[in-house]
Parts: structure tokens; sequence; C-alpha cells
């Protein structure tokens, strides 16, 4: 009999992460348990309860409180500054707000390159005070030590290579893991994570060739960025995405709305009515 393989195995619909029919929380177990069916899942940021909860009834199954919240939500020009008191008030509304997908909160920069004691600490906080089912990290070896330890002590982590956003001083935003050496750095830092004990690995603004290869290499799902179409799952930053951003946006990004238009239209007729005298009519009044 013809062997098929995972990525050509139907998904049971009711074990979907996406359109499936379970209703609880998900967990990192079915995160593993979707790469071994072969299963593609979405994943989008989100740092408020209200925005939050829509993608959860949509159906996102996975939903980042990204430290790009600095750049999308609090007016900063990078996610450098950043706290771990910001991230916490953000993933606790983001948690409120939605009831089955699993949560993960971003480690801003400085809550986790101290060491992993620091590390732990800063994690412990996102998951007893804001309740998140999940930490992200930046880096592979250079984070290994701090991975490990939140890991054994039962918080699950998921990593992120390639472009790190926090090093934007040394790195600059430019494509990651070109030409050889880059390419084997990369593929070791991504089986460092795993070796750690890394339940996922994002994947930002590297080659679509390696990031295939990295997705084949490991057991665990690669989430993708600006990485091409063969990784286990898409992450992009809602705002993004919708068309609420302002400026040019990278080459990596699909819009599937407009909203910064459909908000400024509203904004406008709202306030051509109150100065033309048109709102609020009767029935805004109360007598
Ligand atoms: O902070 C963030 O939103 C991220 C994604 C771009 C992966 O790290």
């Amino acid at each position: 009999m013809t062997q098929i393989s995972a990525a050509q195995k139907p998904v049971d619909g009711s074990k979907a992460l996406y359109g499936g029919k379970g209703t609880r929380r998900i967990t990192v177990r079915d995160i593993t348990a979707a790469k071994e069916r072969g299963e593609k899942w979405p994943m989008l940021t989100a740092y408020d309860a209200m925005t939050a909860n829509v993608f959860d009834e949509s159906g996102i199954p996975v939903m980042l409180v990204g430290d790009s919240a600095g750049n999308c939500h609090l007016g900063y020009e990078t996610t450098v500054p950043v706290t771990l008191d910001q991230m916490v008030m953000m993933s606790a509304a983001v948690v409120r707000g939605t009831s089955r997908a699993l949560i993960v909160g971003d480690l801003p920069f400085g809550s986790y390159q101290e060491g992993p004691v620091q590390a732990l600490r800063s994690a412990t906080r996102l998951v007893k005070e804001a309740g998140v089912g999940a930490v992200k990290l930046e880096g592979g070896e250079r984070s290994l030590a701090q991975t490990e330890l939140i890991v054994q002590s039962g918080i699950p982590v998921m990593s992120h290579l390639g472009l790190t956003p926090q090093s934007v001083n040394t790195m600059g935003y430019r494509v990651q893991g070109r030409g050889d050496e880059d390419a084997h750095r990369l593929l070791r830092d991504a089986k460092a994570a795993q070796d750690a004990g890394a339940f996922a690995v994002v994947l930002e603004l590297v080659p679509e060739e390696l990031a295939a290869e990295v997705t084949r290499s490991l057991q665990i799902p690669t989430v993708g960025i600006g990485a091409g179409a063969q990784c286990d799952a898409q992450v992009l930053v809602w705002t993004d995405m919708m068309g609420l951003t302002d400026g040019k946006l990278p080459r990596f990004v699909k819009q599937y709305a407009q909203l910064r238009s459909v908000m400024g239209d509203a904004a406008k007729a709202f306030a051509e009515d109150v100065v033309g005298g048109a709102f609020p009519q009767a029935e805004h009044a109360f007598h």
C-alpha cells in the first residue's frame, strides 16, 4: 500500500486548530499534534481584549501578544522600549478577551538577557499575573539557558530566530540567514531551541529555502513571517494585515482589509454630523 506523508493526510476536522470543533483552550500539546498531522495554522498578534475577542470568535487558534505593540500600539519607533509591566497588562487583557486561543506573551527586551533566573522571573509574571499559556523569547543558542530553565519550570517557550527586532541596534532590519555560514548558524540555533525544549520557532525574514530546510529538520513547528510558504504556521502583525498601519509595509505583508480608511472615514462623518447639527437626533436623546 502506498504510504501517504503527514503533509498529505486529511486533517481530522474535529481536532483541527483552525476550524476544529473543540471549545476548550488550545494548549501546546495541540500545537505538537498539529505538526504530527501536517496541519498548517494561523497566528495573529493582539494587544487588547476587544481585538483579541474578534480573532478568537474568528477561530484564530494562537495569538501572540508581541512586543511589536511597541511600534503598532504604544507609539514607539521600535520594540526596544517596551517594558515587562506593559507586556503583563496587554497580555492579561488578551487572555480576558479570549476563551479558545493559546495566548503567547512576548518577553520584552531587558527582561531575560541577564540570564536564566531573570528570564524565569519574567516568564512567571506573564503566566501568573496575565494568564498566558506560553512565552516567546528571541535567540537560539544565545538564549539556550533561559529557554531550558523556563521550560523545566513548566512554562512552554516559543523561540524567535532570523530577524530578531530587539537586536535592531546591531542587526538592522534585513533578511537573515543568507550565505552558507549564516544559514548553518540559523539551522544550529533552531535545533538548539528545540533541544532546549521550545515547542515552536518563529522564523522572521529568512529565505524561503532555508525556512523549508529548518521546517523539515525540526519536530516542532516553524511559524513564518517573511519566511515563505513552507513553514508549518504563519504569523502577521494584526495592524499590518488589516491595513491600519501608516506608511510603507514590508513586502511579506498581505493586507486583508483597509481599516485605516474605514476608521478615518467614520471619524470624519461623525465630525461633520456634529459640526453640521445632524448628530444627535431625536432617537439618540433622553427625555
Ligand atoms: O512582536 C511580534 O509581533 C513578533 C512577531 C512579528 C513574530 O515577534
